[in-house]
């Protein structure tokens, strides 16, 4: 068989991982390969089929049954765990690719590429997720409900698409391995659901954890990965959380995401319909932030939000460093929106609101949306605001804005370098009492110093005028912040372009 691209570079101190499938006249029988026929050379590993009995020949298929042998793993050059895989192999006379290998009665087992990014989602997911505020009081009819009232507010159109159920929806598991929705509370089952808020132009969610429970203590997906995929896709569940809590179950925190990700890829293939993987947890640049992207669409950076402007205010800055790895389709994810929930002041909302914005974060609200009042409506519904959430960023390639100026305690300025050249910038004041004026200087924002530019002010959708130089937004509340857009007259663009 063909050598892949890819580098298999732990193979195997145990029982090795993979089979073959001999056949002869009196049937057919998985056999495993002894340890001392696997070896690996390069990029390929090199199973030696020649002690097979009766014969090597006999070898119809080869197959990776990674899921039994845990502790014996292949690696992809990504340092992924590979999946496993199951390949014919070819018979003796029409072998052509690797005479070599066939005289010796062997096989080169191909590892498939780690699993890439689906033709899937390219901008945050903006949407409902019920943890915030329901938590395990979630049924079908709030479910109803509040697709209903993101169609009516105005939130599907302002581009708000998934209403995503969190933990507690799941009972059970049917003898068949199967999970079961609760029937008290999801009585119409979890397809017709879905097919509800399909029909009203939005998407459904689910939520499973990596360890045999959620963190509900319901049952979750360790060693159901495959099963509860196929379940969810053919439900029609476009979004599925995949929450942390007993994953120590697997000896590799990606294991059970790579399952996921590609059950859901395959799930596409059949449907065409993308899934979107979020999973819990990556908060480091290094190690997890080098591969997290190939993985899920996005990642937990942080602990659960709170209702409280300390929480917020923790959980972006927590991610803030990690903006390297966020890219189109796959993003840091500081936990969701408590916009309308109480706790925090509406200065606070409207900044809550306008860090995630600049800060390319999913937009997941977890309010009680079916109740919602006109002024969180107001908040969450701002298309000037959110499509700086939407915009890819320069070169359609920078999701996520950053700190670029910053007074401990007293002010932060926040930009993003939008997809057009202009610069949306949140300007912060986050003293805890004092109001105070805050300063974005052009220079900051990489511009010429004598530029001039223009100054839109997103929350109340006008200009607010041409500024050579800088801009100051005066006596800011405290937590209350400005969020600008600064566009440079084209004769003053950026010095580095
Ligand atoms: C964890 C997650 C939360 C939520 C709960 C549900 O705490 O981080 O977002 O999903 O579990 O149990």
């Amino acid at each position: 068989m063909d050598k892949t691209s890819n580098d298999c570079r732990k193979c195997c101190s145990e029982a090795p991982p993979f089979e073959v499938l001999l056949e002869d006249a009196d049937g057919s029988e998985w056999r495993t390969v002894p340890r001392d026929s696997v070896s690996i050379r390069g990029r390929s590993v090199i199973l030696d089929l020649s002690a097979m009995k009766p014969s090597a020949d006999a070898a119809t298929a080869v197959r990776y049954a990674w899921s039994d042998y845990v502790d014996c793993v292949l690696e992809n050059s990504e340092g992924l765990v590979t999946s496993p895989f199951l390949h014919p192999v070819p018979p003796p006379e029409s072998s052509t690719r690797n005479p070599a290998l066939r005289r010796q009665g062997g096989a080169a087992a191909s590892v498939p590429e780690a699993a890439n990014s689906p033709p899937s989602i390219r901008t945050p997911p903006m949407g409902f997720n019920s943890w915030n505020f329901y938590h395990c009081n979630i049924d079908e009819n709030t479910v109803r409900a509040i697709a209903d009232a993101m169609v009516k507010n105005g939130m599907r159109d302002v581009g708000y698409r998934y209403v995503n159920i969190d933990d507690c929806w799941q009972v059970q598991r049917f003898d068949s391995g199967e999970i079961q929705a609760d029937p008290a509370r999801f009585p119409s089952g979890m397809k017709a659901l879905a097919d509800y808020v399909h029909s009203r132009g939005l998407l459904l969610g689910v939520y499973t954890a990596r360890g045999s429970l959620t963190c509900q203590n319901r049952p979750a997906s360790y060693m159901h990965e495959e099963i509860d995929a196929r379940t969810y896709c053919r439900w029609g569940i476009d979004y599925v959380k995949v929450d942390n809590c007993g994953g120590s179950n697997w000896p590799r925190t990606n294991t059970s995401w790579i399952k996921f990700r590609e059950a859901f890829d395959s799930c596409t293939v059949d449907t065409g319909r993308p899934v979107v993987l979020s999973v819990e947890y990556c908060g480091s640049v290094d190690g997890c932030g080098e591969w997290i992207a190939r993985t899920a669409n996005l990642w937990r950076t942080t602990a659960d939000i709170e209702t409280t402007w300390s929480s917020v205010v923790r959980n972006i800055h927590a991610q803030e460093p990690m903006y390297r790895i966020a890219k189109p389709g796959h993003f840091n994810d500081p936990d969701m929106l408590q916009i309308g929930n109480i706790g925090l002041t509406v200065d606070e909302q409207y900044s809550h609101m306008a860090l995630w914005c600049v800060a390319g974060a999913p937009l997941l609200v977890g309010t009680d949306l079916a109740h919602a009042s006109n002024a969180t409506l107001a908040i969450l519904t701002n298309p000037e605001v959110t499509a700086v959430n939407q915009d890819l960023g320069w070169r359609n390639n920078e999701v996520q804005g950053r700190i670029i100026k910053k007074t401990e305690g007293r002010s932060e300025v926040w930009a993003k370098r939008l997809a057009d050249g202009s610069r949306a910038v949140l300007l912060l004041n986050t003293h805890d009492t004092r109001s105070s004026d805050v300063t974005v200087a052009w220079s900051d924002l990489g511009l010429a110093s004598s530029a001039t530019a223009e100054v839109r002010d997103l929350w109340r959708k006008n200009d607010v005028g041409r500024f050579t130089g800088a801009y100051t937004a005066e006596k800011l509340r405290p937590h209350s912040s400005a969020f600008i857009r600064v566009t440079p007259k084209e004769e003053w663009m950026t010095v580095d372009q």
